[in-house]
């Protein structure tokens, strides 16, 4: 990086995320879904540097910068204007957003902002809060926002912010195409809430997903992706068809929606296997983006800060 930073300048990176068993339960009374998930953070990530400013704004570069919202729904504005209120201060900032993960993508890249936001301004602000308030504050922002705080692998229950580490070993090599027709949750939800109107089962992870991770073989780990969101996703976006069939025809060991989607992420055996697969999917012209990525990444995460006083 040669272009100078503004005094006072905090640069926060946080990750994407896909998640390798999302399993579904009826929607509860407050509205949401109770999920047992198990979140991946991969190496696709949000920038975000927050400078001083009067007021709390937020600009937009990077992947897709044109659909995202600047203003107050913009969830990393609402981490900004949350956290000055939960702490009592009156101070702004300017976060300025670089996007590298799809937006509306099911990958988290809004709650990998507004993270990134809560931690930018937490240490540009001098707030000071630990952790775990961050958490707090986090999932109050949304059901992802907790996740993309810790990164690495972990296990989500309730609405998925409730989060338990999860051991994993080794590096996991994914492929994710991306289709720029994005998907917004709710509307995933709603799909699954019609498809699946008999619902009653509480939603579980597999004990043989969770002892794959630990071997940190990927062929084990291929059998047990499950994801309940995905047949209503492939319903709003029949575009994720020709993406399978082209997944298909490749040494990928299992290709499976990511999230709420329309992003699909497929599990190759090793990073060449990787590079190859994604070269097939470009050449099947099946998706507007190809990009190969590994997991688990870090969560929310300084990059640089640069005080007054430098
Ligand atoms: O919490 P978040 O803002 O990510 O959720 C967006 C919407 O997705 C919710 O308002 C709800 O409609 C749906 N959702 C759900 N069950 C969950 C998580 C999200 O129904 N566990």
């Amino acid at each position: 990086m040669t272009e100078p930073r503004p005094a006072g300048a905090v640069h926060v990176r946080a990750p994407g995320k896909i998640n390798l068993s999302l399993a579904v339960g009826p929607k509860g009374e407050d509205g949401y879904h109770p999920l047992a998930t198990v979140f991946q953070a991969v190496t696709l990530y949000e920038e975000v540097l927050a400078v001083p400013d009067e007021v709390i704004r937020v600009s937009v570069t990077g992947r897709h910068a044109d659909r995202v919202p600047t203003d107050s729904r913009n969830l990393a504005h609402r981490a900004a204007t949350l956290l000055a209120e939960a702490t009592g201060i009156d101070a702004g900032v300017h976060l300025q957003i670089t996007k590298g993960v799809p937006t509306a993508g099911g990958m988290g890249g809004g709650s990998a902002d507004a993270a990134a936001a809560l931690l930018a301004c937490d240490l540009l602000w001098g707030t000071g809060l630990a952790r775990e308030e961050l958490g707090h504050l986090a999932a109050e922002l949304g059901a992802d926002v907790p996740f993309a705080l810790t990164g690495q692998t972990a296990v989500g229950l309730g609405r998925g912010d409730a989060l338990t580490p999860a051991l994993a070993r080794g590096r996991f090599h994914w492929v994710l195409a991306i289709i720029e027709d994005g998907l917004t949750t709710p509307e995933v939800f709603r799909a699954w809430d019609q498809l699946n109107s008999g619902a009653r089962l509480a939603p579980r992870i597999s004990d043989a997903l969770m002892q794959a991770l630990v071997a940190g073989d990927p062929r084990r780990l291929a059998g047990h992706l499950r994801n309940d969101l995905q047949i209503a996703a492939i319903e709003l976006q029949p575009r994720l068809r020709d993406v399978f069939k082209a997944f298909d025809d490749t040494s990928a060991l299992r290709a499976l929606v990511s999230g709420s989607g329309p992003t699909v992420a497929a599990l190759a055996p090793d990073h060449a296997a990787a590079l190859a697969i994604a070269a097939a999917v470009e050449r099947a012209d099946v998706a507007d983006e190809v990009l190969v990525v590994s997991g688990p990444a870090h969560g929310a995460r300084l990059v640089e800060s640069v005080r007054d006083s430098e």
